[in-house]
């Protein structure tokens, strides 16, 4: 397993895992959950996969520091979608969510920097040869 195949994996996951609440929204015409689907969907999935992509195109390492940013993003997608799901269930609220939720925002973030970082210390900007 490689920081690339994780993010592979789980960000199509994501975007199977969103397209059927998008296709639950629909048939109920219940649209209550539309954060959560707009997020299971750009959160959890188009971002890493284009993370995926962007480590292989421009041969980013794939030592600790991008597990480091694999995981921060993973674990932040997972707490935000989970906690966005029971806040517009409605399941719980502001006061018991906005914590998890805060600390969630923060962790996507942390990996986005990270991910700058990673890209400004690449030995270059082109493509990969292969
Ligand atoms: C099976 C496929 C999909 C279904 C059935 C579906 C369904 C829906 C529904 C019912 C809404 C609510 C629309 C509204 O109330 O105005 C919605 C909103 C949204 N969907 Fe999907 N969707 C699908 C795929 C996608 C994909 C592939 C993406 C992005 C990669 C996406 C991103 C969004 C976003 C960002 C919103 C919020 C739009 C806004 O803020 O107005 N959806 N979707
Ligand atoms: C730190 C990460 C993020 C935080 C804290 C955050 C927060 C929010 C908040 C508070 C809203 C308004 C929800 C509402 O009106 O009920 C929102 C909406 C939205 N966000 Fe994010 N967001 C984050 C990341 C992203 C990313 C990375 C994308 C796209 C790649 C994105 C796409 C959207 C879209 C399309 C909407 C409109 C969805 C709707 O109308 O329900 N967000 N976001």
């Amino acid at each position: 397993m490689t920081p690339i195949r994780l993010h592979l994996m789980l960000g199509l996951a994501w975007l199977v895992a969103g397209m059927l609440l998008g296709e639950h929204m629909g048939r109920t015409g219940d649209h209550g959950q539309m954060p959560t689907h707009a997020h299971i969907m750009l959160v959890g999935g188009v971002l890493p996969v284009l993370w995926a992509l962007v480590y292989r195109t421009f041969a980013l390492g794939q030592g600790i520091f991008a597990w480091l940013q694999t995981g921060l993003h993973h674990i932040g997608a997972m707490i935000m979608i989970v906690g966005l799901y029971l806040l517009y269930g409605p399941m719980a609220g502001d006061e018991a969510l906005g914590p998890g939720l805060g600390v969630s925002s923060m962790l996507v973030i942390a990996a986005t920097v990270l991910m700058l970082v990673l890209a400004a210390r690449a030995r270059t900007s082109a493509p990969a040869p292969d």
